[in-house]
């Protein structure tokens, strides 16, 4: 009798772990998404969550592809900007989508000094450096596991860069974990390690558009900011090392703003950057993930917060879009009809010793959580 009921209860149990994979596989598919010059193939992975939500992401720069939430009619839309195909990432130059590093933003001149030591970074914006350098994260082959998770569709992206790349010092090896949650949300999770002292700060660089329609601009679109004040910059967008406070200024988004109100103020620092380009400060530091933004598109209901643990976020208003570049769907992207919520440590932080540390040394770990949960209103 009692075999019997052992035996009953293995059955069940392995039809459970059975059902559960099968399910598990349904989450996330794999397809080739296209080959590089060099003969590598890149795929695209699309997680989907019990909603029917879907996130697309492929290898090359590990970039999200596509994100396709309801509005509040319930209607599935894609409220990223991207490339229909491998060769828009490839000559890619407005970092849609990707993991931008080692190096996420500006560093002045592309130098800084470490443990006593000159560094000389590619320089690739003007004379200085931005976002990793010519072949930075973005233009990386990933490598892709599908993490095996009952619950949650996961995908783990890696990549080793060499010591010396793009300037930087010491092999680092980095990690990337896309995660579409069952409450809507995408949560990225990054992991880096170095055999040399060096400087780290990666970020994603997704442009969204909440509107459902990417002939439409993100004027509309209302922003909060959880933040008091901001690193100011100059004429080329490097901090100077001032952090000055967002009361009467364009730049305060404490409460609910239409991104559009101030957009063309004359504010020397919106003058500066054509726009919306800056890093604000975020409330509450103490490395625990807390909520820092939330941008809302009235005219569909979409609400994205956005979560992180990192001590900075930078808004870019999509300032340098200008209707040549030809997105998906054959759409040309005008000037701002995306924009950027990156969560970074401050810009130019090797260069300025009274902004927190972008320093990782052998045996430590760098972390980053960071969320972008979408609901309706
Ligand atoms: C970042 C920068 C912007 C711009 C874009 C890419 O967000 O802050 O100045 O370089 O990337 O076009």
């Amino acid at each position: 009798m009692k075999i019997k009921a052992l035996v009953i209860l293995l059955v069940f149990c392995m039809t459970f772990v059975f059902c559960a994979k099968k399910e598990n596989t349904s989450l996330i598919e794999k397809s080739l998404f296209g080959k590089l010059n060099d003969g590598r193939e890149v795929y695209k992975y699309i997680l989907t969550n019990k909603n029917g939500c879907k996130v697309s992401i492929i290898n090359f720069g590990a970039a999200v592809t596509s994100i396709v939430v309801p509005d509040k009619n319930g209607k599935f839309e894609d409220v990223v900007l991207g490339y229909d195909s491998l060769d828009g990432y490839v000559n890619d130059r407005a970092y849609f989508g990707v993991i931008v590093g080692r190096y996420g933003n500006r560093i002045g001149k592309g130098r800084f000094k470490l443990d006593g030591k000159d560094y000389q970074l590619t320089i690739n914006d003007g004379k200085n450096h931005l976002h990793g350098g010519i072949k930075g994260f973005n233009k990386a082959l990933w490598n892709a596991e599908i993490l095996d998770s009952l619950k949650e569709a996961s995908v783990a992206f890696t990549y080793s860069s060499p010591d010396g790349e793009e300037g930087y010092p010491g092999n680092v090896n980095i990690k990337v974990v896309y995660t579409l949650t069952n409450d809507n949300a995408l949560r990225i999770d990054y992991y880096a390690t170095t055999d040399r002292p060096t400087i780290i700060n990666p970020t994603n660089h997704c442009y969204f558009n909440l509107t459902g329609s990417f002939e439409n601009t993100i004027l509309d679109h209302k922003l909060t900011i959880e933040a008091d004040s901001f690193t100011v910059v100059d004429r080329e967008l490097i901090t100077t090392g001032k952090i000055a406070t967002v009361d009467k200024t364009p730049l305060d988004f404490r409460t609910p703003t239409s991104i559009g109100e101030r957009i063309n103020d004359k504010h020397e620092q919106i003058v500066f950057g054509r726009g919306y380009d800056h890093n604000w400060v975020l409330r509450n530091y103490n490395k625990q993930v807390r909520k820092v933004a939330e941008l809302y598109d009235p005219s569909s209901g979409r609400v994205m917060s956005v979560l992180t643990d990192q001590p900075g976020l930078q808004f870019y208003s999509g300032n340098f879009l200008d209707g040549t570049i030809r997105g998906k769907g054959g759409v040309y992207y005008k000037h701002r009809t995306g924009l950027c919520l990156e969560t970074q440590c401050y810009p130019d932080s090797p260069n300025k010793s009274h902004f927190p540390s972008v320093v990782l040394r052998p045996g430590e770990e760098y972390r980053q959580t960071t969320i972008y949960q979408f609901s309706i209103k």
